[in-house]
């Protein structure tokens, strides 16, 4: 048997702010549950929740943290702002913060680098995800509502346009993308890391598909180490510095992801081998992206 610990790492962010490196994930925590999840998760030692507004569950995650009695401070909350919000970041975030019955966001992101206008849902011709930015920036210098900026899904191309733009001169904090053994971006990584830029991970054990935490060299390291396949992949993403994001609503797994183990040195390697062995596998591809053409 490992040795399983209560995960304790926190990384401060390029603006200094704190972040705790395992947070519970809540995208498509349906209502009914999500609620007890977020409260489970911070009773049981998580100090990190990563929503949205487009997950339609907000108002519940707000019911968890409160019914929780864990203090606001020490939770680090992060929310996100909708493709077809771009044009309205400051209204947008007022509503995730209603709903979420907090006075500010300890992280705001750019969810998608894609401005859709909502009545058409086409991407707008005088508008791109580099102005929205900027509005995020003046909200970030101008109020107490957000404590870090950052961005989600961008590509290397989009992150070095951005921090090209002479009117941006906040760094974003992180990057939240899918990263897992089948998907490392090792381009993105090294980047990131250059500019002092972290890794969100998310969808770290395959989403709901499972193509990830059901992959039989996934579960023999587990078994041997004795410990379960989410164990595994959640402890390769801390220990290769990535924030990391493992959703659940069932409070056994939202108990036994925040344990997690120092990988021995031949069993990090051999997951950082899995990409070469099994190619990637990109679980995330919505309609409205190409990550090739950016
Ligand atoms: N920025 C973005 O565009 C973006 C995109 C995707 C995700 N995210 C964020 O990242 C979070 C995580 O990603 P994700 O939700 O796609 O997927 P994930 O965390 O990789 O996987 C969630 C799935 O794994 C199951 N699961 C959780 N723990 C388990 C365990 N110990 N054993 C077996 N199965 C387990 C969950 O089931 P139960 O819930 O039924 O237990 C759920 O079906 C999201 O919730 C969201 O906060 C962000």
């Amino acid at each position: 048997m490992s040795n399983l610990t209560k995960s304790t790492t926190v990384y401060t962010l390029n603006n200094g702010v704190k972040i705790p490196a395992l947070g519970l994930g809540t995208w498509q925590s349906e209502k009914g549950k999500v609620g007890d999840a977020v409260r489970i998760a911070l009773q049981a030692g998580y100090r990190h929740i990563d929503g949205a507004a487009i997950y339609g569950n907000e108002e519940e995650v707000g019911n968890g943290i409160v019914e929780s009695k864990v203090p606001r401070d020490e939770i680090f909350l992060t929310t996100k702002l909708w493709n077809t919000k771009h044009k309205e970041v400051e209204k947008a975030l007022d509503e995730s913060l209603q709903r979420l019955k907090v006075d500010y966001v300890d992280l705001y992101l750019i969810h998608w680098p894609v401005a859709q206008d909502p009545k058409t849902e086409k991407e707008y011709p005088d508008w791109d995800y580099l102005d929205t930015y900027k509005e995020l920036q003046k909200i970030y210098k101008n109020t107490k509502k957000i404590r870090a900026i950052g961005v989600s899904n961008f590509t290397p191309k989009q992150i070095e346009r951005l921090l090209a733009d002479k009117d941006v001169d906040v760094v974003p904090v992180v990057n939240q993308v899918e990263a897992h053994p089948l998907l490392q971006q090792p381009e993105l990584l090294e980047l990131l890391k250059k500019n002092n830029i972290r890794i969100e991970a998310y969808s770290p054990l395959g989403s709901t598909e499972g193509s990830i935490r059901d992959l039989e060299d996934v579960k023999k390291i587990a078994n041997d180490l004795g410990i379960t396949p989410a164990q595994v992949l959640i402890s390769w993403n801390i220990q290769r510095g990535d924030v990391v994001l493992p959703k659940s609503v069932t409070p056994e797994r939202i108990q036994s992801n925040l344990l997690t183990v120092e990988l021995p040195k031949e069993v990090f390697d051999q997951l950082n081998d899995l990409e070469k062995k099994h190619g990637t596998n990109r679980t995330n591809v919505p309609p409205f992206f190409d990550f090739d053409a950016n």
